[in-house]
């Protein structure tokens, strides 16, 4: 059993508090993402949870062991850092090949698995190249393959394919899903990037400000974020706040009403651009259309609603011009009502 266990971490830089009372709990062989905007406390966490950093309180247990004081190469994990240190003295091969040599494994089966990480990664014609000798992007699939050649039980990564092309990274990240799933390791993986989060882990953990705001399935966050940065952060186009007056439980918008909470003094519509549609009559919430972008699968409008800034994905047929008001139509069990002073979601209407 590799599951991990992070309890009330907390890390102080001086006087700077990076970590406030980080827990989290990460399965046995599941794929849990770290996403944040930068400086949230990403690789803070990733690098106590390696032993590479020293928490100020608080635990760390790695398969029921308490880890908290071991030495990193204790700790039985392997990891991906950041900027991708690769050995400069040691050959694509010796690099790859690195963590099974420490284990002392017989030459053949080194071999093999070297052979293996490196397809899998596209180096595999590299192998006796110096890091010198290679690009950004080659470097860090170099350091990918070093870490999953040795078939860790625990891997952590930290924005392993930040350095690739945008196709090239979107074959290493179903490569990746496959491989780790395959082989059951139990993955947190680093990333600011909301769609590769969202595409590969079975639970995201939303960072903000040193504090975890909100763990869940992608589609968990996605639909039923708990606060309005988590609304904000995951989505594209991101999730529209707008502010409402709810009054005997009901909110009007035009000539649109939707049963909202009463239990906030001030209250925001939380409404994802795909979930509103353009009424045939132009009824329900008027949306003054500014900008209109065909992107082929959809056509994003951006506009107002109320005098408030909005964005709204219609059908790519849609007759929408700029200038123009439409009606939106909302399905009331889709929106999220935020409390504008905590900024956190308030239970369903
Ligand atoms: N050694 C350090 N000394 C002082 N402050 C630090 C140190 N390391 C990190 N910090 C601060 O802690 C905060 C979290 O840093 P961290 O590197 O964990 O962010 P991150 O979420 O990984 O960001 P990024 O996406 O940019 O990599 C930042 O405000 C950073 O400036
Ligand atoms: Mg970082």
């Amino acid at each position: 059993m590799a599951d991990i266990v992070i309890d009330r971490v907390v890390k102080e830089f001086g006087s700077f508090r990076a970590l406030q009372e980080v827990s989290l709990t990460v399965n046995d062989g599941e794929f849990v993402a770290l996403l944040g905007p930068s400086g949230c406390g990403k690789t803070t966490l990733l690098r106590i949870i390696a032993g590479l950093e020293t928490q100020t309180s608080g635990r760390v247990v790695i398969g029921g062991q308490d880890v908290s004081n071991l030495a990193p190469r204790k700790r039985g994990l392997a990891m991906v850092f950041q900027n991708y240190a690769v050995f400069p003295h040691m050959t694509v091969f010796e690099n790859v090949a690195f963590g099974l040599r420490m284990q002392k494994a017989p030459a053949a089966e080194i071999k093999r698995k070297v052979e293996r990480a490196a397809a899998l990664l596209h180096i595999e014609t590299y192998l006796d190249r110096y890091p010198a000798k290679l690009s950004g992007g080659q470097r860090q699939r170099v350091a990918v393959a070093r870490a999953l050649a040795v078939e860790p039980a625990v891997l952590l990564m930290d924005e392993p394919l930040s350095n690739l092309d945008a196709l090239l990274r979107l074959e290493m990240r179903t490569e990746l899903k496959a491989v780790l799933r395959e082989a059951g390791t139990t993955t947190i993986y680093v990333t600011h990037d909301q769609t590769e989060a969202m595409g590969l882990a079975d639970r995201i953990a939303v960072m903000y400000g040193g504090k975890i705001d909100q763990i869940g399935s992608p589609l968990e966050i996605y639909a039923t974020p708990a606060t309005r940065f988590v609304g904000g952060f995951i989505g594209s186009p991101p999730m529209n706040f707008i502010k409402v007056q709810c009054s005997q439980g009901m909110a009007k918008i035009g000539d649109a009403s939707l049963p909202c909470p009463m239990t906030a003094q001030s209250l925001e519509l939380g409404l994802r651009g795909e979930d509103a549609s353009l009424s045939a009559n132009g009824s329900g919430i008027p949306f003054d259309v500014r900008v209109v972008e065909p992107m082929g699968s959809h056509l994003l409008l951006t506009g107002s609603i109320d005098g408030q800034p909005a964005r709204i994905v219609a059908p790519p047929t849609a007759k929408v011009n700029a200038g123009e008001r439409v009606g939106l139509t909302v399905d009331p069990t889709r929106v999220t009502w935020i409390d504008s002073a905590t900024g956190r979601a308030l239970a369903r209407a």
